[in-house]
């Protein structure tokens, strides 16, 4: 091959690239702040292991999955009305970053990291004080409801707005995870958008996660697929205030 031709073939495999509607999202991304974290693209599966629709989604349902890590639990949610677009959000640190909006025909899909930003209560298959209320409940932590409420000392977040803030004792929101849809309807994680706190969980709960996950299971990434299950199957208990 000459260098022309080889030219030309990089060209063409940097358009294909550039193209690929993955890339572009997570360009667009990164292009609005620095709390941008793409991780492996991953499938999500329900739990007979077929892939996930988003038509199969229950609205209101509480769902978990795990995702960047084997331990880092995620909450998604198919909510009644469309998430905003284009929210912006700030760190604790300043740091600024745009949320999107949720996914799926109606924009009504939404996924975050499941560790309270507080002091990172979770989910956990014994018990979960960490929930999405959904717009016919009530919860004593605020005056509206379709929010997520952790229960520990009573954060609520505003699932329909990026994961933000609405009361209680955290003084940053949830990280996203950012979802996408193929066109056969099955949807998929693909990074992680807002302050983290997963090495602080990993540290926090270094012992409990170790006894689950073995030595360095819980820093593990998820590779390829993640399950999703209803949280009232993955917890032996829900607690809600
Ligand atoms: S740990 Fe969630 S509100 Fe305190």
């Amino acid at each position: 091959m000459n260098r022309r031709n080889f030219l030309q073939l990089s060209g063409t495999t940097a358009m294909a690239i550039a193209i690929a509607p993955s890339l572009i999202t997570q360009k667009l991304y990164a292009e609005d702040g620095s709390l941008f974290k793409p991780y492996e693209k991953v499938q999500l599966k329900d739990a007979d292991g077929k892939p996930l629709k988003t038509s199969a989604l229950v609205e209101e349902e509480n769902y978990i999955f795990h995702y960047p890590h084997a331990a880092t639990p995620a909450l998604l949610v198919n909510l009644k009305t469309p998430a905003s677009k284009d929210i912006k959000l700030k760190a604790e640190d300043g740091t600024e970053y745009i949320y999107r909006g949720g996914v799926g025909s109606k924009g009504t899909i939404v996924a975050y990291s499941a560790i309270c930003a507080h002091q990172m209560t979770r989910p956990t298959k014994a018990m979960s004080m960490f929930q999405y209320v959904p717009t016919s409940g009530k919860t004593i932590a605020c005056d509206k409801s379709g929010v997520i409420v952790c229960s520990a000392h009573l954060a609520v977040y505003d699932a329909a707005n990026g994961g933000k803030v609405i009361s209680g004792p955290a003084t940053q929101g949830l990280p996203a995870i950012v979802l996408e849809v193929d066109k056969d309807d099955t949807l998929w994680a693909v990074a992680v958008l807002g302050p983290d706190k997963f090495e602080d969980y990993f540290d926090a709960f270094k012992q409990e996660l170790k006894a689950e996950h073995g030595r360095r299971g819980a820093k593990k990434l998820v590779k390829e697929e993640a399950k999703v299950e209803t949280l009232k199957n993955f917890t032996a208990e829900i607690i809600q205030a």
